[in-house]
């Protein structure tokens, strides 16, 4: 799959690594072209290579935002037309917004001609994306959206990252359920003292 990440950070970084091990073509849309994080994303041959957002975004067919909710409105001006393309909100609005939107991705349904918007890879940490490992277990990931063509491409995705499963909670109208279990792992994480090599996995039986 061609897939452009928007913010090349913590998240965008595991992803990215995460992504092109599974052998998809990662496109990095990045503001400087001689920043360190992304050279050192780039420097593994041709399968991640770094653009101007706009040519990142171009022949993508998926493209993961992982920025703060603060820079959307400003990232969305520079993309271009995003029409067609699977958008995937890999952030969290526990402590900044995009304007009014209580998620990015009601904010990218909103200001972008995408109808195939879908939450994912935002409850667990950035160390977990990079390996959801746990000895004998594995870390599973959660998404919501009403996009069910958006949703296959974000369980796919998913378990091309390591997760053992993408769980998911329903349509738009449950992607709350997505920003308040990212706080319960900021909470455990950072407050509880848990620290980051924590995830959430669904037991039955
Ligand atoms: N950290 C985690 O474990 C974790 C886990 C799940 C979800 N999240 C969420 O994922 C998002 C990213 O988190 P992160 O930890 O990866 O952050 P980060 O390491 O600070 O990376 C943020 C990225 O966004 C880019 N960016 C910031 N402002 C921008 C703007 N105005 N225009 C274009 N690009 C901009 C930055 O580009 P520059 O490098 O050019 O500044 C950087 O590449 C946040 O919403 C966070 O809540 C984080």
């Amino acid at each position: 799959m061609q897939i452009a990440i928007i913010g090349t950070g913590n998240v965008g970084g595991a992803l990215a690594r995460a992504w092109a091990r599974a052998g998809h073509r990662i496109f990095l849309g990045v503001r400087n072209l001689q920043d360190q994080k992304v050279l050192a994303l780039t420097t593994g041959g041709a399968q991640i290579t770094a653009h101007p957002p706009a040519e990142a975004v171009r022949d993508a067919e998926t493209v993961l935002f992982a920025i703060p909710p603060t820079a959307l409105r400003q990232v969305l001006d520079n993309l271009g037309d995003l029409e067609g393309k699977v958008l995937i909100d890999a952030t969290n609005s526990v402590r900044t917004r995009a304007g009014e939107f209580a998620s990015v991705a009601d904010a990218l349904r909103s200001w972008t001609k995408s109808t195939d918007v879908v939450k994912c890879f935002n409850t667990t940490g950035f160390n977990v994306m990079e390996n959801p490992q746990f000895g004998e277990m594995t870390a599973d990931m959660f998404m919501a959206g009403s996009s069910s063509h958006a949703k296959e491409i974000a369980r796919q995705l998913a378990r091309d990252a390591g997760f053992a499963e993408c769980y998911d909670l329903g349509g738009d109208e449950r992607i709350p359920l997505l920003e308040s279990l990212a706080a319960i792992w900021i909470d455990l994480a950072m407050v509880q003292g848990q620290g980051r090599n924590i995830a959430f996995k669904l037991l039955k039986w």
